[in-house]
């Protein structure tokens, strides 16, 4: 039976009410496709996260294909991907016709491993998506150290407002996709953008995302109206629309807060489990440089079950049943039943993505959890064993 009276949710959105007023003037306006909230919240994003400039589409999966695409990977191209990652990761890199070449994560952090990036390299490596999962950017610099010349794509989904050695996530690689899904700090919905620093890949970008289509650069003021856009390239309609825009806008004005309030119940967290021998708390604990870097998007721990003295999947259930929602922190996605047979990486060759899929577990982070609520999550786990 579920404990009706405390539903704790395992993450939720945050509007304030303000975003009202914002979808109502796009209503009103009457243009609610692509228009001027877009290329506002897109010069805003891109300058939150040290870029030059903002290409918003439809989610963070599009974001994803779009990069790779406007890179030119194709068929018989490498990238390296994590293993332990949300599956469109990995679907991003097999939807342009390039092979996915699946690497191990480190379980301390969750994140790609660079020291097995060397000996995985080819000539066919085009690139390298480097995941800042739950909100802790990848050491993209000792991954690129590995791989010198070969572009890294940030997968920056869970890492809006992120931080990795005073660099923001957004500007880490040649180009980075954030996600706006509600488990993101900041939402939209659904939606997506691509920050990027080099003007002709963010040109491709804008194409790419309007079927390739661009309008002539000569055209004159106002132009005639027999004017056609020039399509140059096969793409797709991955845009965004204004209403999403104006809800991005005003939730990205508080995305300093949002994360401030999460290393604060993160702190929490840490006092009130960091002594349970059967529970491994994130990255990011007091003392340790990841903690003022960390977005927090998702807590997510690693559970012993041999301390515990059984599974993590019972506990799930009783939390469950004790009204307290929890998720395994994601898969890894050589052992999707799909992925396995397409890919085929042999059982044990991933060790620390295969940890991570049977042993983490996310556990309540939102900025509506009460510190009431979170003291119940901390009493429910210490009464665990
Ligand atoms: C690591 C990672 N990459 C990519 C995505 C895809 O983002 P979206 O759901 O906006 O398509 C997600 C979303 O959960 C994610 O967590």
């Amino acid at each position: 039976m579920v404990d009706a009276r405390r539903p704790i949710a395992l993450s939720l959105p945050c509007f304030e009410g303000d975003e009202i007023e914002g979808l109502q003037r796009v209503l009103a306006s009457g243009w609610v496709t692509q228009g001027p909230e877009v290329a506002a919240f897109e010069r805003e994003f891109a300058e939150a996260h040290g870029a030059s400039y903002g290409v918003a589409c439809t989610s963070g999966s599009t974001a994803l294909h779009l990069i790779l695409a406007a890179l030119g990977v194709g068929p018989g191209d490498e990238v390296m991907v994590p293993s332990f990652t949300w599956v469109a990761t990995v679907n991003a890199v097999l939807l342009t016709g390039a092979e996915p070449v699946l690497l191990d994560v480190d379980p301390r952090t969750f994140n790609l491993r660079a020291d097995v990036i060397a000996s995985r390299l080819t000539t066919r490596t085009r690139a390298i998506v480097a995941v800042h999962l739950f909100g802790l950017c990848a050491d993209v610099q000792a991954i690129a150290a590995q791989a010198p010349g070969v572009p890294i794509v940030e997968d920056a989904a869970c890492a809006a407002g992120g931080l990795h050695r005073g660099t923001q996530a957004g500007s880490l690689g040649v180009a980075a996709a954030f996600s706006f899904h509600p488990r993101k700090t900041l939402t939209t919905g659904e939606g997506g953008m691509v920050t990027t620093s080099d003007s002709a890949l963010a040109e491709r970008l804008r194409r790419l995302r309007n079927h390739g289509a661009s309008m002539p650069s000569d055209l004159p003021s106002p132009p005639p109206p027999h004017a056609m856009p020039i399509v140059s390239e096969l793409g797709f309609n991955y845009r965004m629309t204004d209403l999403q825009a104006a809800l991005g806008r005003r939730q990205l004005t508080r995305l300093p807060g949002f994360i401030a309030e999460r290393r604060r119940l993160a702190s929490r967290y840490t006092e009130g489990l960091s002594d349970l021998p059967w529970l491994r708390l994130p990255a990011g604990q007091p003392g340790a440089p990841e903690l003022a870097e960390h977005t927090f998007q998702s807590y997510v721990c690693i559970v012993d079950e041999a301390a515990l003295g059984r599974s993590r999947n019972d506990l799930m259930d009783e939390l469950a049943a004790a009204g307290i929602a929890t998720r395994p922190g994601t898969h890894a996605v050589h052992m999707l039943a799909y992925h396995r047979e397409r890919l085929g990486v042999a059982p044990g060759v991933l060790p620390g993505a295969t940890i991570c899929d049977g042993a983490s577990m996310a556990i309540p982070m939102h900025n509506r959890l009460s510190d009431a609520d979170q003291d119940y999550v901390i009493e429910r786990l210490r009464a665990a064993v």
